[in-house]
This record gives C-alpha cells, sequence and structure tokens, in this order.
C-alpha cells in the first residue's frame, strides 16, 4: 500500500501539535513536530550570543543542527524559543537547510506525521492528507494562557492575544514558505471543538483521504 504521509499545518496553539501526535499514535507512524527544528535554531543563535537579525549567524546555526540530539529539551517549548524559531524561519537559508531532513522523515516507507506551517505545500507537497488545523485568535490565545497559567507563569490574557496575533502575522507574511493553505488540504476550525472533537475530526478527514 502506498505510503501514509500525513501532512498537519497550522498557526500556534490551533490544537495542530497535539492532533498531530494522536494521529501518529492511532496509525503507528514516525512523528515530526517542525517547529522544534526552528526553535532549536532560534535557541542556537541566542545561546552564541546572537543577534536574531543576525541571518548569517542563522544560517551557520541551521546547518550544524543535529536533529538526533532535539528531543527532551525542555527550553524548545518556551515561549521565548518560539519568538526565536519565528524569527529565524523567515531566512531563506534556515528553511533550505532544514528541508532536507524534514524530506527524508517524510519518505520513510510506511509513511510519516509531519507538523509545521508549510508541510503540505513545500516538504511534502505530495502527502496523502493534508489537514489546515486553525481556530480563533482569542481561542488559542485562551489555550495557551492557559497552558501556562497552569505551569505556574504569569501571563496576562492580553498579551498572550498579542503574541498569537504577531506570531501569525510573522509566519503568514514572510516571503519564503509563508503559512498558508494547501489547496488540497482540509480545514479543520478547532475554535468550538475540545481535543476528543478535534481529533476524531482529524481521524475522519484522514480517513476520507486514505
Ligand atoms: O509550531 P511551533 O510553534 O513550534 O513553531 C515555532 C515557529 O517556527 C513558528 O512560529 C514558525 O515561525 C516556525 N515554523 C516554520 N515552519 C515550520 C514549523 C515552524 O516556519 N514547518
Amino acid at each position: 500500500s502506498p505510503a501514509l504521509v500525513i501532512a498537519v499545518d497550522g498557526p500556534a496553539a490551533s490544537g495542530k501539535g497535539t492532533i498531530a501526535a494522536r494521529l501518529a499514535t492511532t496509525y503507528g507512524l514516525p512523528f515530526l513536530d517542525t517547529g522544534l527544528l526552528y526553535r532549536a535554531v532560534g535557541l542556537e543563535v541566542l545561546a552564541t550570543g546572537g543577534d536574531l537579525a543576525d541571518e548569517a549567524a542563522a544560517d551557520r546555526a541551521a546547518r550544524a543542527l543535529d536533529a538526533d540530539r532535539l528531543s527532551q529539551d525542555a527550553r524548545l517549548t518556551t515561549g521565548e524559543a518560539g519568538e526565536a524559531a519565528s524569527r529565524v524561519a523567515g531566512y531563506p537559508g534556515v528553511r533550505a537547510a532544514l528541508l532536507d531532513l524534514q524530506q527524508a522523515f517524510a519518505r520513510q516507507p510506511g509513511g510519516a506525521v509531519l507538523d509545521g506551517r508549510d508541510i503540505g505545500t513545500v516538504i511534502a507537497p505530495d502527502a496523502m492528507a493534508k489537514l489546515f488545523v486553525t481556530a480563533t485568535p482569542e481561542t488559542r490565545a485562551r489555550r495557551r494562557w492557559r497552558q501556562l497559567r497552569d505551569r505556574g507563569d504569569d501571563i496576562s490574557f492580553e498579551a498572550m492575544l498579542a503574541d498569537i496575533l504577531k506570531r501569525d502575522e510573522r509566519d503568514a507574511g514572510r516571503g519564503s514558505a509563508p503559512m498558508i493553505q494547501a489547496s488540497d488540504a482540509v480545514l479543520l476550525d478547532t475554535t468550538d471543538m475540545d481535543i476528543e472533537q478535534a481529533f476524531d475530526a482529524a481521524r475522519r478527514i484522514v480517513e476520507a483521504a486514505r
């Protein structure tokens, strides 16, 4: 049977990461959260005393990235890392340096699940199933705010919403692989769904595409 490649794209806090991870478990497929790659590059630039505006430093960090050492670094999931990621993600050299490893991951024999911003458009345009997961900015900000609050972080909802809107604008507005729904992706709006409902809807979309 042909490889089941599932592309899951969408903005921050849309639910795409949780949905993608659960699809991978359900179908027994390897899973790559591609945001971690950009987060690692952003943190590396910061760690080497660099300036996120320094495109050459970001390009070097992307070329030197050791993807096998990514997984369990807790700093990768911080807001600071997300912000740094979205800065370096605008550099074409960074995107080019991360392309091969993402495409190799997508080419595994049984298939794979990848989540990000440009999986259905650039990384795996031939994916068997493509989802574009979204929700209103207010809903996404509320979800992220609750997560952070439960973790003990002290951030206001208004600041969270401003962060989300800024990130959306940067990701959708950049010239290089902007976040955009692929023409053959199915839109999944999770605004009025809990995670179980969103996952069920995602699974139905994948089943219809197989
Ligand atoms: O999904 P996550 O929040 O971890 O992504 C962090 C940032 O990395 C995004 O805001 C985006 O700028 C960038 N990114 C990207 N392309 C991807 C995945 C993430 O540009 N495929």
